[in-house]
């Protein structure tokens, strides 16, 4: 496909679909004829872009070996082969739109903003060969087709949220995935920095946040998440460190939006400071959580925690320039605040009827505090619970009814919802993961590339509005199952390219076939930025492993064709559509028969993730001529496994009494084949 794509290029019959582009811009134009780009071209740049042009001068570096030359647009003389950044404000271009110019003289970016170039030239670094490929090796110019794109995102939030609450990462590792994020055009690092688990940003008011709640005894290892491998475990980012990702964020026009959880995932804080707790209640004993999961350390709503979270939030302002100040609100349960005696008083004292409406009075006065430092909150749908605050944006993950609920309020929603963007779900079926090793063990579920790509963050708005209150959508990194960078690059890659182009491309031209097609070019830049991604799986193919056939009673749910049953594929199975009666059956009708005697079993339920379709009561058979059957086993829990006679052409499940379940059956293995 590469080579099919570079000579199209090179005859100047590049299509917007064959180029390497991912997300796919709004519209391209192809022309005759290619740029010669080489180290002799140089950067001429609108004085106003000299940051973004510092920038594109050491990425260039890092590709070519040499700094190309750079002028201002005031210089006189051209250079002989030059790259041109330009701003033009009056453009009939929405923010961060662009228009790039290829022709074989001269290329020509024009941004509506400094971000608008910044993505052009992201574009320009998508075109050219990767980092590190052999071609860079050579002094041959490489050419850019000939070709114009005008280009804007359509969603002005487009996310990737990272939690570093559960697992750690230096800061060195931040930044790679940030840059990545930069060469798919998003522009919102949302960072989960507080959980229960681990409290990871310093505050100086408060040292003991990192000093104890930075700080946990032990952790789950893989492959069993009810143990504990007895390891402290922790680390925190400076304030300079932060500081230094904030403005390698900004450099890459991207805003980091630092989240601060409360009141609930919030035992790290209380451990480290237990007079913000529900301290009156029997039993009250905080500690930096060691497993994952929900926990009841919720803060208690008096005066000290609320001048406690003021001072964090100043210090966290001061740190963030993002409007938006993330501050959870997601799953905290309200038992403690049941339980308290100072909860109840909070909440008679201010005619709150329930804890629910507690939290949303927690969460209103919060939400005055960041408006009198003129920032604006967000928080997870559950803010909603008790009454949504006016001024607050709501990041919906449970389900897209809250942010219907929302729209309907007339507050701005940004899309997260579990059904599309939650990365810390299997990109494949559980079960073919986890055979890779315990090391792919994920929190559960199936999120396929192809299902990311589906999403419209906009089907809930019910008019023109509405659509405007959806500022974006952004994909969750939750971490409890990511020890380490190579694991966050596991889950997020290639499905980041898939949110990217759901949050910057128009819906009409979305296509997942021409995307699947782009991605194999975005992939060869992945290899060489050494990204440990996830290689897509091929589609499953109505085909067996030997040229066998397949024949069944039953009804087919979905793609789940009885040929998956006999594909060799751990991660592919025939589904049956219905209950089960007796004497229902699946029969593989052999290519050859069988010369010797041979070991066969089946395996019946689905993966881990799909939790049964398992056949309760049956029996595996064998034939020589698919008319008389000799048992070769029964099946118990589901599986079965015996000896086919010597001749056995035709083997069969038949069901033995009828079950409410459907059947899954999972692989017919015979040794040898
Ligand atoms: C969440 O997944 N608890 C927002």
């Amino acid at each position: 496909m590469k080579s099919l794509i570079v000579s199209a290029a090179l005859a100047g019959l590049a299509t917007a679909q064959s180029l390497p582009l991912i997300p796919l811009p709004v519209s391209v134009k192809t022309q005759e004829g290619a740029f010669d780009f080489s180290v002799a071209t140089a950067i001429r740049y609108d004085r106003s872009l000299k940051a973004d042009v510092d920038l594109l001068v050491s990425e260039l570096k890092a590709l070519t070996g040499t700094a190309p030359q750079t002028g201002t647009e005031e210089q006189r003389n051209l250079f002989p082969s030059e790259i041109r950044l330009d701003v033009d404000a009056a453009a009939d271009l929405p923010a961060g739109g662009y228009q790039l110019d290829i022709s074989p003289k001269t290329v020509v970016i024009t941004g509506k903003d400094s971000a608008g170039v910044y993505y052009g030239t992201r574009t320009i670094l998508q075109l050219l060969p990767p980092i590190g490929d052999k071609a860079w090796k050579s002094s041959t110019p490489k050419k850019l087709p000939a070709l114009q794109i005008s280009d804007y995102p359509r969603f002005a939030w487009r996310g990737m949220m990272l939690d570093v609450g559960r697992h750690f990462y230096p800061p060195e590792d931040i930044k790679q995935f940030i840059n990545w994020m930069a060469f798919h055009k998003l522009n919102v690092f949302h960072w989960h920095l507080t959980d229960d688990q681990g409290w990871r940003i310093e505050i100086k008011k408060y040292p003991k946040l990192t000093s104890v709640g930075a700080w946990r005894d032990s952790s789950p290892p893989y492959g069993n998440r009810n143990a504990d491998d007895g390891q402290r475990y922790g680390g925190f980012y400076t304030q300079a460190q932060i500081k230094d990702i904030v403005a390698y964020a900004t450099a890459r026009h991207i805003t980091v939006v630092p989240e601060i959880e409360m009141p609930g995932h919030a035992a790290a804080a209380i451990t480290a400071y237990p007079e913000l707790g529900n301290s009156d209640i029997p039993g009250y004993a905080p500690k930096v959580m060691t497993r994952w999961g929900v926990h009841p350390y919720i803060f208690a709503p008096k005066e000290e925690t609320f001048q406690f979270l003021e001072n964090v939030l100043t210090e966290v302002c001061d740190l963030f320039p993002s409007k938006f100040i993330h501050i959870g609100g997601d799953e905290a349960p309200k038992t403690q605040w049941a339980q308290s005696k100072t909860a109840q008083e909070v909440m008679k004292r201010e005619r709150l009827k329930n804890e629910n409406e507690l939290q949303s009075w927690f969460v209103r006065r919060i939400g005055k505090f960041l408006e009198s430092k003129n920032r604006r909150l967000i928080g997870w749908d559950e803010i909603q619970e008790g009454g949504l605050p006016k001024t607050a944006t709501m990041m919906v993950w449970r389900d897209a009814k809250w942010g219907k609920h929302a729209l309907e309020l007339g507050n701005d929603v940004v899309m997260a919802t579990t059904s599309h963007t939650y990365f810390d779900y299997y990109q494949a079926p559980a079960g073919a993961e986890m055979a890779k090793g315990k090391e792919y063990e994920a929190i559960g579920g199936h999120l396929s590339l192809e299902t990311v790509y589906s999403y419209n963050p906009a089907f809930i708005a019910a008019n023109p509005a509405q659509e405007k209150q959806i500022l974006g959508t952004q994909a969750q990194l939750w971490s409890e199952y990511f020890k380490d960078m190579k694991k966050v690059q596991y889950m997020a890659f290639p499905r980041i390219a898939a949110l990217a182009e759901v949050a910057w491309t128009p819906l009409a031209l979305k296509n997942y076939n021409a995307f699947s097609t782009r991605l194999d070019g975005v992939m060869k830049h992945y290899d060489g930025g050494l990204v440990n991604y996830s290689k897509p799986v091929p589609p499953a193919k109505r085909e067996t492993k030997d040229g066998g056939t397949l024949e069944t009673s039953l009804g087919i749910y979905q793609n789940h064709w009885p040929e998956l049953a006999f594909d060799g594929r751990a991660d592919t199975f025939f589904w049956a559509d219905r209950a089960l009666r007796t004497d229902d059956h699946l029969t593989l009708h052999l290519k050859t028969p069988l010369a010797a005697a041979t070991a066969v079993a089946v395996v019946t339920g689905g993966p881990a993730s799909t939790n049964g379709d398992t056949l309760a009561a049956g029996v595996l058979e064998a034939s020589a001529d698919g008319k008389t059957w000799t048992k070769v086993a029964d099946f118990s829990a589901g599986k079965s496994s015996g000896t086919a006679p010597t001749g056995t052409g035709h083997l069969r499940v038949r069901v033995s009494a009828p079950q409410e379940n459907w059947l899954i059956v999972h692989e017919i293995s015979i040794e040898g084949k």
